[in-house]
């Protein structure tokens, strides 16, 4: 991490000051903030990053999963910059709409699986998860089933930082207990993770154990006052989790029966980064009464997230009531110059085979980073396509973690900014998430990379006495 010292030139040190008195980042830890500020990313050119002090970086996470089609992108900036001296701006509240705003839904709505025809569009995953939950209660509602307002998630889950976002999410390491979360009507699940499972357990025993839980809580909570189960078919934040198969399934019969909506946030897997438009359908088998999608939906380019819902959602919600008002929305919820960047990215993602790129890189990544089992500390690699995450381990066959205090994830990933990648460290995990782009030859410098700062940490580790099984 960049130290005032070694910032030679005076611009460079002027961002990195001004940052550090004043800008207030997503997850800060003020203690290491005060001490560390912030590494200045100025330019990006493909599936890289560079920063303030010239230095090249592949961006291992895709800038935070979401930058897709890779930096640099000529047509997307022109796209906005057309879109913004034609009509920047008009509301799209009630009944104004703009061209861009119409076409996105339409073409949403086609790529979507099943039914999922009608698009609310949103700037963050958070909002359109938010909106999800809005939408099954207004969906109950209309129904007369007031009752109907409870919602399942699981441990480990990462659904946004608003106020229901965050009470959606599972991951303990969020829920400082400083911040207040709503629990009167949100509930959670265990993790599908089957690295994690009970001692004794196949996957299979596992799987059934999970969907178990899940209708236990159905009915403890009583299927009357359950609105929504909401869940990411791969957990994202949460460490990569891939559930056993079989289990997407048979958790969407189970809400199907139990009259339950069933909401996929997508907002990670859509987009290509299982090299499907959604994953849902196209690699789980199920479809979902809402989706959820936002990040690779504009490749980053410019804030934009939607909420796909079914038609049968649709035709309830909407029934002739001149007292019935959805009286949900925001400032920029089809916003004319962010729908404009969506249209093009799906024209340029078409154009250039990205989802061909991720089915053809994402297996030799995969297999290539499941090699780096062998290293010391690896004690899982696990994922799919251009989703990619390692756990560390002090012990492989007890699994047993390091001290907290060791912070391996960010030793590891500190090693490997000083060879030039980025990836993503997070307690006792490194996640990957590479733009779409990323080619083979770059795929094999992220391995790389992860490899030699993976040992040179194990090497660390053992100096300081720490031993590793
Ligand atoms: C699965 C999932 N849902 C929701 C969100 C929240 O999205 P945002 O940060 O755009 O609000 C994220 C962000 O990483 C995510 O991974």
């Amino acid at each position: 991490m960049n130290a005032p010292a070694k910032l030679a030139n005076d611009p460079a040190r002027q961002v990195w000051e001004q940052d550090r008195a004043h800008f207030v980042h997503p997850w800060t830890h003020f203690d290491s903030f005060r001490q560390d500020g912030s590494l200045v990313i100025e330019r990006g050119e493909g599936s890289h990053v560079i920063d303030a002090q010239g230095r090249r970086y592949l961006d291992g996470i895709g800038g935070l999963w979401c930058m897709t089609l890779g930096y640099g992108s000529d047509a997307l900036a022109e796209v906005m910059a057309e879109q913004a001296r034609k009509l920047a701006y008009f509301s799209t509240f009630v009944d104004t709409t703009n061209p861009p705003a119409a076409a996105l839904a339409a073409e949403l709505a086609a790529l979507a699986p099943g039914d999922l025809k009608r698009v609310f569009f949103a700037c963050t995953g958070s909002d359109a998860n938010d909106t999800a939950i809005r939408l099954a209660h207004y969906y109950f509602g209309r129904q007369g089933k007031f009752a109907k307002r409870h919602v399942i998630s699981r441990i480990d889950a990462y659904h946004g930082s608003t106020l229901l976002g965050m009470s959606l999410t599972g991951r303990a390491m969020d829920k400082a207990p400083e911040f207040h979360y709503l629990t009167d009507f949100v509930h959670h699940v265990s993790s599908p993770n089957p690295y994690r499972r009970p001692d004794g357990m196949t996957v299979e025993q596992f799987r059934d154990h999970l969907v178990a839980e899940l209708e236990a809580k159905i009915l403890e909570i009583g299927p009357e006052r359950v609105a929504a189960f909401i869940a990411e078919p791969i957990l994202g934040a949460g460490g990569v989790i891939v559930p056993p198969p079989g289990y997407h399934k048979a958790t969407r019969e189970l809400c199907r029966r139990h009259d339950v909506l069933y909401i996929s946030d997508e907002v990670v897997t859509a987009f290509g980064r299982l090299g499907e438009w959604f994953a849902s359908e196209a690699v789980f088998g199920i479809d979902p009464d809402i989706v959820v999608t936002a990040k690779g939906l504009s490749s980053g380019y410019i804030p934009l997230a939607a909420t796909l819902y079914s038609e049968r959602i649709h035709e309830v919600i909407s029934r002739p009531d001149p007292n019935a008002w959805f009286t949900h929305g925001f400032t920029y919820s089809g916003h004319p110059v962010a729908c404009a960047v969506g249209l093009k990215n799906i024209e340029l993602m078409k154009a250039q085979g990205v989802l061909e790129n991720v089915r053809r890189v994402g297996p030799y990544l995969q297999r290539r980073l499941q090699a780096l089992a062998d290293l010391p500390l690896v004690g899982d690699v696990r994922g799919s396509h251009f989703m990619q995450c390692t756990e560390y381990v002090a012990d492989k066959s007890t699994k047993r973690l390091l001290p907290d205090g060791v912070n391996v994830g960010k030793r590891i990933s500190d090693h490997c900014e000083r060879h030039g990648l980025i990836i993503r460290p997070l307690a006792h995990l490194n996640i990957m998430s590479p733009p779409l782009v990323l080619t083979q030859d770059e795929a094999d410098e992220l391995v790389e990379g992860l490899a030699a700062g993976i040992r040179a940490t194990a090497d660390d580790l053992v100096r300081e006495g720490h031993r590793l099984d």
